[in-house]
This record gives C-alpha cells, structure tokens and sequence, in this order.
C-alpha cells in the first residue's frame, strides 16, 4: 500500500516541488488548494507532467477548515501517514508600521495552521505507529530579517512545535523535524522589491538563489522509511546563507 501524505500550501513554489518529490517516491500526495482560478492551470501543468495530485479546497488558518481538509484527504486517499505543513504567507512591513491585520494573517497562516492541521491527524499516526511531520520553516525564523517581525515569529514558533511535538511521539514511530529553507526562486521570493532582493543574493555565499527541488529533496529524505532516527532536528537549506550549530 503506498504512503499517503498530505502537503498544505501544495500549489505554491516550494509545495508544488515537495508534491512531486513525493510523488516520485511512490507516495499518494493530497494538497488543498484557495483559489479556484489558479488551481486549474496549476492541476493541468502537473498533469502534463505526469503527476496526479489530489487536490481539496480548504483554509488551514482556520481549525475547522483544517479539520474538513483533513476528513476529504482521509475520505478520497485514507489515512495520512506523511503531513507537510508548508502553507504560508508574508506581509512585509517594518513593525512599527504593521497592522493587526498583517500581524494575524501570518500568524493565522504560518503557524495556527500548524495546530489546525496537525491534531486532527496526529491521532491516527499515534494509532497506527507511524508517521513523519515537516514543518517548512524559514531562514528568517532563525535569524531575524527586517521587515517580517510576524513571519519570523511564526516560523521560529514552528520549529518549537517541532521539537515538543518529537518528543511526545517519539515512541509510537512518529519523526517530527523542521526544514528551514533560505531564499529559493519562488514567487514568494520574487515579490520582494528588486533592488532589495539583490543584496539579499549578493549575501548567499553559493551566490544564486536555492531551487524549490533542492528543499523538495530534504523533505524527501525525512520523510522515509530509513529516516526513522531523526527527530526534532531542523536542517538548515540555504546556500550558506546563515550558518550555525
Ligand atoms: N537593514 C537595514 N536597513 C534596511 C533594511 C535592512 N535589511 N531593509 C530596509 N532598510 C532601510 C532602508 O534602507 C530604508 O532606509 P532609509 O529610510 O534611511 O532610506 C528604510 O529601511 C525603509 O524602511 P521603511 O520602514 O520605509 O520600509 P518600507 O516600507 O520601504 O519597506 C520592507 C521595507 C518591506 C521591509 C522592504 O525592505 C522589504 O521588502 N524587505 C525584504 C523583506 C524580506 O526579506 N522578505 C522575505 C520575503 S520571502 C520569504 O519570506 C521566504 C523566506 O522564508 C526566505
């Protein structure tokens, strides 16, 4: 019986990487999509690619939403072995500037996600003794970038889950770990002001911007079967961007 995992945010630069990297590992991967305009190029691209991804509707930011995503991935593949918690967003702005709003969207989506969709599949893992849980965290929740005092929050928050949640589930085969990728050429990536993301590259000692297959290939190593002794690490993908230990 093939693996079947879940990747929020699937339609997105990195998602859409992590779903075919997955599905080339003979997993049956299910995404949730927003925005109906955009899902039908994006389904019809995987497609002529070869890739059947399922695709459900649904809100991470909300619990109930997730719990609805959940319960149709459940319903279409069955039970979810493999959780990827990669939806997010960004509104940049200097904090002194930033609204309520901006902050809370980005809470909502970046890390109350990770609650929403995490405790309704985190049972039937424990049931089943087996299970892998990624965050996709970022560079920045390590740290710090100006202009994203709520996504740092929200992806350095991510990486304390992780390493609570690995220990409450280390004994029922479940691995929880953090992948935090540095800046890769997504769209996400490239709404960032020109001027203001060529110094960002000129500070990457690779000098170029990752590839959304080259953190799609991480996730793919932590989420197999031989990984079964790596829990609570977060790896670092970022062209040595930020390097500590
Ligand atoms: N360090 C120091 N000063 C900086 C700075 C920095 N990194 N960035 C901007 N500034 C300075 C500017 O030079 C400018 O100074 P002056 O007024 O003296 O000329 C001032 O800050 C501008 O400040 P404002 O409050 O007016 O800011 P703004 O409204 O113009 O916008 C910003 C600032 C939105 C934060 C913009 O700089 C920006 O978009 N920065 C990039 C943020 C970023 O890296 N986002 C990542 C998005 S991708 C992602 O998140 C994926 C991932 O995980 C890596």
């Amino acid at each position: 019986m093939p693996r079947i995992a879940l990747v929020t945010g699937g339609t997105g630069g990195i998602g859409t990487a992590i779903c075919k990297k997955l599905s080339d590992m003979g997993i049956q991967v299910a995404t949730n999509f927003r925005n109906h305009e955009k899902v039908g190029q994006w389904q019809a691209k995987m497609q002529a690619d070869g890739y059947a991804i399922a695709l459900v509707e649904g809100d991470v930011a909300t619990p109930e939403g997730a719990e609805a995503l959940v319960r149709e991935v459940e319903a279409r593949l069955g039970p979810v072995d493999i959780l990827v918690n990669n939806a997010g967003i960004t509104r940049d702005t200097t904090f002194h500037k930033m609204s309520p709003q901006q902050w809370h969207e980005v809470i909502n989506t970046n890390l109350n996600s990770v609650f929403n969709v995490t405790r309704p599949v985190i049972e039937g893992m424990r049931q089943r003794k087996w299970g892998r849980i990624v965050q996709i965290s970022s560079i920045n929740g390590l740290k710090g970038q100006y202009g994203q005092a709520n996504y740092a929050a929200a992806k350095a928050g991510m990486h304390g889950f992780t390493i609570s949640l690995a220990r409450e589930n280390a004994r029922l085969g479940i691995t929880v770990n953090t992948v935090s990728p540095g800046y890769v050429a997504t769209d996400m990536v490239m709404a960032v002001p020109e001027d203001v993301r060529a110094k960002i590259a000129a500070e990457i000692p690779t000098g170029r911007l990752g590839k959304p297959a080259e953190i799609a290939y991480a996730v793919g190593f932590l989420v197999a079967d031989e990984a079964a002794w790596i829990t609570g690490s977060n790896l670092d993908i970022n062209g040595g961007h930020h390097m500590g230990w």
